[in-house]
């Protein structure tokens, strides 16, 4: 679809600049900020985002703003991927993004890549609701 910064598509500009900004990566973190501590909160473009680090090291970005009334779900009780909203208890998976208490709405993911010591994650998400 985008061809040398050139929008193939035959679509509106800002569907292309959607598009081409897709792809964009910032470098946000180093590996060493989750030393000790599962996650961080970031604001990327005024979204709320948590990067998440696995024992294992692995990591994923995830949008942490409720859907349903936009509480920060970094507030709620977790077991494991799974987080409870302390609001109205909507129940998450933040790795998959899955809601599994309405499943017409998911919790947007961020394309992330570490380069040796450095955490990038795309400027917008990987898939939009
Ligand atoms: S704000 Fe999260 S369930 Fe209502």
């Amino acid at each position: 679809m985008i061809a040398g910064g050139k929008c193939t598509r035959n679509a509106v500009p800002s569907v292309c600049y959607d598009l081409w900004m897709e792809d964009r990566y910032v470098k946000i973190a180093k590996v060493s900020d989750f030393d000790g501590v599962r996650y961080r909160k970031y604001k990327l473009l005024a979204r709320n985002v948590a990067i998440f680090r696995d024992p294992d090291g692995s990591m994923y970005a995830t949008e942490i703003s409720c859907k349903h009334q936009n509480w920060d779900l970094t507030t709620g009780r977790f077991d494991g991927d799974i987080v409870t909203c302390p609001r109205h208890h909507w129940v998450y998976n933040v790795r998959t993004g899955d809601c599994l208490t309405h499943e017409s709405t998911r919790l947007r993911r961020y394309g992330l890549k570490v380069e040796g010591e450095d955490v990038y994650i795309t400027l917008l998400p990987i898939e939009e609701n």
